[in-house]
């Protein structure tokens, strides 16, 4: 009788009040059940740690909710352990919703093969995935439609999101490109590692002060991450026919029922600029293009993904704190299994892990 993998799984049994604590969860450890017809079971190799977990561990979340007494949703790559679906095989890399666990078991449908021809198969959670490379292309291609000779802002721009939007927002032709984040390393990490032209280190200085001496002819395009003060702060220097592109604003998520919106909202109409708002879903039929011009980016160096890698299914809870409290740079990486961490001979990777 040949032995079923074992599965740990991160369960939620209270909603989080502010911060999640390790209250909020359970793990659970249960024999992963064998595939029925048209799925597939998945050894989770690595998660991605994204700011919409915290939201879908709310109830009445834009996300799904994730229910009391099921598994953390989180995004993540692995390989099949255990096909019963057409186009699956043992070993095959893929993407997909695994869920915070160690075993995963889907439908097919909601799997893609990976090509890791030439790109790591984390590359696909970072540089290149749905929640990181690719949104940070939609809100600076297709929602602030970044011009040659821009000023542009990006919020929380040393996080993953973040530190894709300015650069691509230089590789759109963007001459100067400020980053607003927190810490004065995560400054010197803007500007010395990924080339933006300036940072704002929004915990120790005056966000609007040191933005006037950094842009002093105002801003064309604010990407915003973070909401709040940062946005006000923002909005007060746009000008005439800005975008302010809505990606996110994590300042706000755990505080969902007393939202702060924009004091400075007024500034739109004074500049005749535009505020818009967008999930990368809703741009669905430029996945590939983006897939594509980032692949071809990440390739030639001209895009850069650092990657902070925690360990262990045990360490989720912590990770998504780490994420919240802004105690990583880049992309926020959980490994569960090493067996999926294989990187391509052509590809090296800036990958800072701490156990
Ligand atoms: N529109 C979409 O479809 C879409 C898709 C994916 C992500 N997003 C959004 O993109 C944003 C970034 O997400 P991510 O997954 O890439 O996370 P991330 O930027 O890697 O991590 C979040 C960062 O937010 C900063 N932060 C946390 N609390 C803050 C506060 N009160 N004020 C200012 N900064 C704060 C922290 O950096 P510091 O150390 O600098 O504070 C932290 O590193 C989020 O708002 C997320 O919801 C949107």
């Amino acid at each position: 009788m040949s032995v079923r993998p074992t599965n740990r799984k991160v369960v939620l049994v209270s909603r989080p009040v502010g911060t999640p604590a390790d209250s909020d969860f359970r793990i659970d450890e249960e024999s992963a059940q064998s595939p029925a017809d048209g799925e597939v079971v998945v050894q989770v190799g690595t998660l991605s740690i994204d700011a919409f977990i915290r939201t879908v561990l709310d109830e009445g979340s834009y996300h799904s909710s994730v229910r009391l007494g099921s598994t953390v949703t989180a995004l993540g790559v692995g390989r099949v352990l255990e096909s019963a679906c057409d186009g699956f095989a043992h070993g095959d890399f893929v993407f997909g919703p695994l869920g915070a666990q160690t075993v995963a078991r889907l439908p097919g449908y909601a799997l893609r093969q990976l090509d890791i021809s030439r790109v790591a198969p984390t590359d696909y959670l970072g540089a290149l995935g749905l929640t990181t490379g690719v949104t940070a292309y939609c809100g600076v291609v297709a929602v602030g439609a970044v011009q040659p000779g821009d000023t542009v802002v990006i919020s929380g721009a040393a996080g993953a999101v973040g530190s894709v939007a300015g650069q691509l927002a230089r590789i759109a032709g963007a001459t100067n490109v400020i980053g607003i984040a927190g810490g004065p390393e995560k400054v010197a990490f803007l500007i010395d590692e990924l080339g933006f032209d300036g940072g704002i280190d929004y915990k120790h200085e005056d966000v609007g002060a040191r933005l006037r001496q950094l842009a002093p002819t105002g801003v064309n395009v604010m990407f915003d991450n973070v909401g709040g003060d940062i946005l006000d702060a923002v909005l007060e220097q746009i000008v005439e026919g800005s975008r302010v592109v809505i990606c996110g604003a994590i300042s706000q998520y755990q505080r969902m029922d007393h939202v702060q919106g924009p004091r400075n909202y007024l500034k739109l109409a004074e500049r005749h600029a535009r505020m818009e708002g967008f999930a990368v879903t809703h741009f669905h039929a430029r996945f590939a293009e983006a897939e594509a011009a980032l692949t071809g980016w990440l390739l030639d160096g001209r895009l850069t993904m650092h990657e902070q890698v925690e360990r262990g299914i045990d360490a989720f809870p912590a990770t998504l704190r780490l994420l919240l409290a802004g105690g990583h740079t880049g992309k926020l990486l959980l490994r569960v299994h090493d067996d999926t961490k294989i990187e391509t001979n052509d590809v090296m990777r800036d990958e800072e892990t701490s156990t």
